[in-house]
């Protein structure tokens, strides 16, 4: 059997830095979900499918051929063979991926990719449903969150040192906004699982959740 341990929370909560950094402690793979939603969210801005037609959103989704490779230990994503992983981290995309992502058939196939990876291999995979949907009996479940005013500083300041022009207001209404929608869909929104301990990030660094969550990480 894999090991699984499972990360959700908002954006900008701080779950790809703290996921890739308990990935490499323990020798696991790090699966980026949002990545994934990300991928199909351009393959649906470049075919211009509206954001507002969840029918076409659902037929050109089908087509969309998206896998997951790694090189050098970190996680990249194909579409359509094409090695994308620098394009996703963009507002469009997010934006997109935010509305595009409430779709069930979207979710369906991209959540059949995430078990089937899970499933032959030691995973640390953050996202918004990995605790209650995807992997609803991962060994650890973390529900990772900060203040929507933390979070938008972060993502700001992680968007600025790539050199992108942004302003900090339009981010934390843009978070606020994702945060809605993630919460509100219909199909898998984001909420805490059960049995997922809550972990607040805003006062606290990187490595002390770090090690916070390793305390609960148990093996052999
Ligand atoms: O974590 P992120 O910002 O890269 O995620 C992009 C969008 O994808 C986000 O608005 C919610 C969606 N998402 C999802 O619905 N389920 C997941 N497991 C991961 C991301």
């Amino acid at each position: 059997m894999s090991y699984q341990i499972a990360i959700d929370g908002p954006a900008g909560a701080g779950k790809s830095t703290i996921a890739k950094e308990i990935a490499r402690r323990l020798g696991f793979i790090y699966v980026d979900t949002g990545a994934m939603y990300r991928a199909m969210a351009l393959y649906l801005l470049k075919k211009e499918i509206p954001t507002d037609d969840p029918e076409k959103i659902r037929a050109a989704s089908q087509k969309a051929d998206i896998t997951i490779a790694y090189k050098d230990g970190l996680q990249q994503v194909l579409l359509d063979g094409e090695n994308v992983t620098a394009f996703l981290r963009t507002e469009e995309v997010g934006n997109m991926a935010s509305v595009s992502s409430a779709n069930p058939d979207v979710r369906k196939k991209l959540v059949e990719l995430q078990q089937e990876l899970a499933s032959r291999e030691n995973v640390v995979m953050d996202g918004r449903d990995i605790g209650t949907c995807v992997l609803p009996n991962a060994n650890v479940k973390i529900y990772l969150t900060a203040t929507t005013a933390c979070r938008a500083k972060r993502r700001y300041d992680e968007l600025t040192a790539k050199g992108e022009t942004c302003d900090l207001a339009v981010i934390e209404a843009d978070i606020a906004k994702r945060d809605h929608q993630d919460m509100t869909r219909e199909h898998s929104p984001l909420r805490q699982a059960e049995d997922a301990v809550l972990l607040d990030s805003s006062d606290l660094t990187i490595s002390e959740v770090v090690e916070r969550i390793l305390e609960l990480v148990k093996i052999g």
